[in-house]
């Protein structure tokens, strides 16, 4: 059978966009900043979008444009058995991460619909983790299901595995040809709206204003390269997938500057809007923005609701547009995420797409119910934070070792990508690939193993104050850990004979 491909230039750009531009962009970047120092989180984070997001997007466009494979089967073709377990390596992190990101989607979907008459009331926090979410006492311990998350979480997986389903053409190119526009339209809306309010200024300050002190942190550099990498959708098998799907003669790295500056554009937009309205509530409240923003992964779920309630008006039309923004974003990107998984088991082991959707997505989802019950929040901050610090960061610093110094990959994928390409590969980046992101990525992850080993015995864990030792650390890390053992495990046994044989030049 030919291998499935992207109608036109502009259906793969929007997917790829669609992919990129996700929960990330709107419901992390601002609190994973917020947590980083800030505006001094601006400083790791443009470090690392333009020597590591930028130039690891370009290589993983061009691995997968030239070897047309899933992210293992990419990597197999490009230097076989020692490069294999690499892909698998990314495909599990994408798989732990689709399991949780499918659960933020569904609450995104219900906030729409208690949008309408703010049900969440004046309480927004006891709202969230009481009425919503019945967060359980212990960290660690799961309850019962809560069915307010557990319904529109069989919604998510429904509309995406249908659409995975149509296939990469009919199903993913059509759907984000729908939805990125209108994501884009609802979201100018809302920054528009952010901006001209009351107080929005004094939100832009404390955003844009670095705090030194915290650049020194390996953590919030880890940070940096971690989100970067997650918002980008790469190190975590997707690109690879996406670009394996482009006819011959495309573009690799004008395809891939137009998608990098187009998500990093949307997450700064999202980061203005966010803080924009922070001030805002923070003027209405008539305290400093700093109390107002909460910590971690419930910002978008307490603090937008409260800025709704402070709304002049329209406020039910405004906070349907966010959380119906998210629910969009959330969905093309986890279209992609799954779609990393469904290609990878497709083509190992030869099995139809339609029962690999099948068999993939419906174990993802079953293992994401895990995150719908009462104990759920807990587990998802958990594998939130460690999936992307020694997952997505770890296969990107391993990615770049591998491609530039072990398999020493980079002169012939540089010659690849500018054979096609409009914009021509220089010099930067190489010294970008083998050099910057290597020793600075390297050094930070070194320097945040050392602070999580000193942390275990301290009882105050920064990030997880309060959550029991035991379970974060060897919860969290052993999640980062099965996938890459997995990752190893299925990359022993043999590919089905149909993708053994690759010819460049076929
Ligand atoms: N790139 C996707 C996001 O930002 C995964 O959410």
């Amino acid at each position: 059978m030919k291998r499935q491909q992207w109608g036109t230039r502009a259906g793969f750009i929007l997917a790829a966009v669609g992919s990129a531009v996700g929960l990330g962009n709107i419901w992390r970047f601002p609190y994973v900043a917020y947590e980083n120092g800030g505006g001094a989180f601006l400083i790791p984070y443009l470090f690392a979008l333009l020597t590591a997001g930028i130039p690891i997007l370009i290589m993983e466009f061009t691995i997968g444009h030239k070897y047309r494979g899933s992210a293992p089967l990419s990597f197999f073709r490009m230097s076989g058995k020692k490069a294999e377990w690499l892909g698998w390596w990314g495909v599990f992190v994408a798989f732990v991460i689709s399991t949780y990101y499918a659960v933020i989607i569904a609450w995104a979907m219900r906030y729409t619909v208690f949008s309408f008459n703010q049900a969440w009331g004046e309480d927004t926090e006891g709202f969230l983790f009481g009425t919503f979410l019945q967060l359980g006492e212990t960290p660690g311990e799961t309850g019962g299901i809560v069915w307010g998350v557990f319904l529109p979480l069989i919604l998510v997986w429904v509309i995406t595995l249908g659409i995975l389903l149509k296939g990469v053409k009919k199903g993913i190119e059509i759907a984000n040809r729908i939805f990125i526009p209108t994501l884009v339209i609802l979201f100018l809306i809302i920054v528009i709206r952010a901006v001209t309010l009351p107080g929005a200024a004094a939100g832009l300050n404390a955003f844009f204003e670095p705090n030194f002190e915290q650049i020194m942190n390996p953590s919030v550099w880890v940070a940096a390269y971690g989100h970067i990498f997650f918002s980008l959708s790469i190190a975590f098998a997707i690109m690879i997938t996406y670009s394996s799907y482009l006819p011959k003669k495309s573009d690799i790295t004008n395809n891939a500057f137009i998608t990098g500056f187009a998500n990093s554009g949307f997450e700064l937009l999202a980061g203005i809007g966010v803080f924009a309205a922070l001030g805002f509530m923070a003027t209405q409240l008539s305290v400093p923005v700093d109390e107002v923003a909460t910590a971690g992964v419930g910002l978008a779920f307490v603090v937008f609701p409260q800025i709704i309630n402070q709304f002049p008006g329209f406020n039910g039309f405004f906070g349907a547009l966010f959380f119906l923004s998210l629910t969009l974003a959330g969905l093309t990107s986890l279209m992609s995420i799954t779609e990393t998984y469904v290609a990878g088991v497709t083509e190992k082991f030869g099995v139809s797409r339609n029962k690999a959707v099948i068999i993939g997505g419906g174990l993802a989802a079953t293992i994401s119910i895990l995150f719908a019950t009462q104990g759920g929040l807990y587990f998802l901050d958990l594998a939130d934070y460690y999936i992307n610090q020694f997952g997505v960061a770890a296969v990107g610093l391993v990615e770049v070792i591998m491609v530039a110094w072990i398999l020493r990959k980079t002169n012939a994928l540089q010659s690849h990508a500018n054979l096609t390409s409009d914009i021509h590969l220089g010099g930067w980046w190489k010294i970008c690939l083998g050099f910057i992101t290597p020793v600075v990525l390297g050094y930070m992850m070194f320097g945040l193993l050392k602070l999580n080993i000193l942390q275990e015995f301290d009882t105050d864990t920064g990030n997880y104050e309060g959550y029991a030792n035991a379970f974060t650390l060897y919860g969290g890390v052993a999640v980062a850990a099965a996938a890459l053992i997995a990752g190893v495990i299925f990359s022993i046994g043999k590919w089905n004979t149909k993708h053994a044989n690759f010819n460049e030049n076929e």
